[in-house]
């Protein structure tokens, strides 16, 4: 299926290269066109996507369903802004706090601004049920942690290349080890700390999986100390891990959830904080909000992305399709590939840096035979194919992988 279009793949490049920032190293691939888990460069060429622009697209790019709401929706109403009611809102947020059984919602536009308002949630809270004296709140994080690269989010940051240089940094902070249940018992005895915010399996850190009985520890430690638990389910949420949460795995409700990415199906930013009144209401009105946050397109789209999500079974087919996907790589005998693992369809290879093997080079001879995979880091290359895949697009998925892996 050729893609036309005026400019071509070199063209593109050139003028983002020219005209754009520089704050990112993107794969030398353009693309034009997409649909399912296939995308299309402007010259024509197919490619498997691999990557789900960072599981936003579980559902698949261009799912039908999507396109018929957002058109419907784009053409009726798209922005009130929350100075008035909107007829999609409300409905909304019946839907999903009915959905993830939570009292409330906060609804955002992108990943970094839930988490934003799930830490000034978090604060809140403290000042108010816990005591905590003014300006004297604390929120816990972990090492490798990922939300975003807002000041506040980079203040957290244990990655020097978003962190370094942007400073002076946003105070309240601490970070602890991940998986790590004696450093989080430790920190949260400081009366001060309202909430510990962590993601259940470290995405752009490596696809990192904590220990089994790892979220059932940080349900119990923060139940103990009265801190909010907050799961950054961004990346792992929304059928991602082979679950609806990923904290589902271990049959644990945080106090606070934060979505994103997948929420829209990749139509368009939307983000939200679940979680009870007690929470959630802390926060009165003018002290924090976003135009766009709750709009009524957002809203439409919202609902439809999380319905296909329970019509398809999509995390049933995380859970199936990712069990295959890493048996089938753990069967490569290649002395480089150190480390493969993950859960559902969030999957990552790691290399060995000693072995001469570049995770770069890897994901370049992929896109040449036709799969799309980006590194995270220098090692560890990330596979995270929409969802909606079928079984035999995954074993052409793994023939792609398998041929490429072996001729390194
Ligand atoms: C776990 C997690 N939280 C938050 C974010 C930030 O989301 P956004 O880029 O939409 O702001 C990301 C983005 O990759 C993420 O992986």
């Amino acid at each position: 299926m050729a893609t036309k279009t005026s400019i071509s793949s070199a063209d593109a490049m050139e003028l983002e290269d020219k005209y754009g920032a520089h704050n990112y190293h993107p794969l030398p691939v353009v693309l034009s066109k997409a649909e399912g888990i296939y995308l299309w460069n402007p010259e024509g060429e197919r490619f498997i996507d691999c990557l789900s622009a960072y599981s936003a697209v579980n559902q698949g790019h261009c799912h039908p369903r999507l396109i018929k709401v957002m058109t419907e929706q784009a053409s009726r109403l798209t922005l009130t802004s929350r100075a008035f009611y909107s007829d999609a809102l409300g409905e909304y947020c019946k839907y999903i706090t009915e959905y993830f059984g939570y009292e409330r919602v906060l609804p955002m536009n992108t990943g970094v601004e839930g988490g934003e308002t799930a830490v000034k949630l978090a604060r809140r809270w403290g000042y108010l049920h816990k005591n905590i004296p003014d300006t004297q709140a604390r929120v816990v994080f972990v090492e490798g942690n990922f939300w975003g690269r807002t000041l506040s989010a980079i203040s957290t940051s244990t990655d020097p290349t978003c962190r370094d240089g942007f400073g002076p940094y946003m105070p309240g902070f601490d970070v602890i080890p991940y998986n790590d249940v004696p450093a989080l018992e430790k920190a949260l005895k400081d009366p001060n700390v309202c909430g510990f915010m962590f993601e259940p399996i470290q995405g752009e850190a490596g696809v990192n999986v904590p220990s089994p009985g790892y979220l059932q520890e940080v349900r119990r430690v923060c139940s103990e100390n009265r801190v909010l638990m907050i799961a950054d389910e961004v990346q792992t949420g929304l059928c991602r891990t082979g679950r609806m949460l990923c904290c589902d795995h271990e049959e644990v409700r945080p106090d606070l959830v934060i979505l994103g990415k997948a929420l829209s199906g990749g139509m368009l930013p939307v983000s939200c904080v679940l979680a009870d009144s007690e929470v959630i209401l802390g926060i009165k009105p003018g002290e924090h909000g976003s135009t766009y946050g709750g709009n009524p397109l957002a809203c439409r789209v919202a609902m439809e992305a999380l319905q296909i999500l329970k019509d398809e079974n999509l995390a049933q087919r995380a859970e199936v399709l990712g069990q295959r996907f890493r048996q089938a790589l753990k069967e490569i005998n290649k002395p480089w590939i150190k480390d493969v693992r993950g859960k559902g369809l969030l999957n990552a290879l790691e290399v060995d840096p000693e072995a001469g093997v570049e995770a770069w080079d890897v994901c370049v001879k992929l896109r040449d035979n036709g799969l799309l995979a980006k590194p995270t880091h220098d090692t560890i290359i990330r596979f995270a194919p929409p969802l909606i895949m079928t079984d035999e697009q995954l074993e052409e998925a793994l023939n792609i992988i398998t041929s490429t892996l072996e001729s390194f």
